[in-house]
């Protein structure tokens, strides 16, 4: 089955779960307009994210790694008045793209940005967290779900996007180092008292890949 196929997929199962949406197509036209790449998570993924939120009555979250505001404007928009998302960007172009887009969705209120290496943002934050989002420069995914483990409540939901990417981080002759950072974090992960995770492999308008989703204990 080919990307076309799975473009196709997640575009038929969405026409049925997920209403159009003029604020979530232009937020994808001025990325593309801004040329960030198209590596943000999926609709469909998003609205997971969503339902996430509201699932568990989240009021703060964490993510990190901003680019373009897709995911973060997901999380916002199943937050309760008086919830936040805290999102860590590197990159002074990319937060202001999803600062425009983020005011676009008219969910200023809800979201902070910060701009910066996140572990050095990571650092100064404070618990607790009920979801932190780890999806940012894969060779620090160590680091970032070190601090995610400090951040997020007892409870909390822990999930680090791309884990399976397309396969290849089983695949031992792959040793790019973003492979080699999910390929980190799984051994930490192994038998850490601290959560109990799974990762659950996905495909549709992105491909194959995958995410890993921890509770902390
Ligand atoms: C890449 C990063 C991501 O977070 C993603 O979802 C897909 C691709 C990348 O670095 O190529
Ligand atoms: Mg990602």
């Amino acid at each position: 089955t080919s990307i076309v196929e799975w473009k196709r997929s997640d575009a038929y199962h969405n026409s049925f779960l997920i209403p159009k949406d003029e604020v979530i197509e232009g937020i994808l036209k001025n990325n593309a307009n801004n040329r960030l790449p198209d590596i943000a998570v999926s609709t469909a993924q998003g609205k997971f994210l969503n339902l996430l939120v509201r699932t568990l009555g989240a009021k703060r979250v964490l993510e990190i790694g901003t680019l373009g505001g897709f995911s973060t404007v997901w999380f916002a928009r199943g937050l309760p008045v008086d919830g936040k998302i805290i999102s860590l960007e590197l990159s002074t172009k990319c937060a202001k793209v999803a600062q425009e887009n983020i005011n676009s969705a008219g969910l200023s209120d809800k979201v902070e940005i910060i701009v910066g290496p996140a572990a050095e943002s990571l650092a100064k934050l404070e618990p607790a967290f009920d979801i932190v989002f780890i999806d940012a420069d894969k060779p620090s995914n160590v680091i970032y779900y070190k601090e995610a483990k400090r951040l997020v409540r007892k409870g909390g939901v822990i999930i680090i996007d791309n884990t399976v990417w397309a396969g290849l981080v089983a695949s031992p002759e792959h040793t790019d180092p973003k492979i080699e950072g999910i390929r980190s974090l799984l051994e930490v992960m192994k038998g850490d008292p601290d959560v109990d995770a799974t990762t659950i492999g996905t495909v549709g308008e992105k491909g194959y890949d995958g995410f890993t989703y921890a509770i902390r204990n």
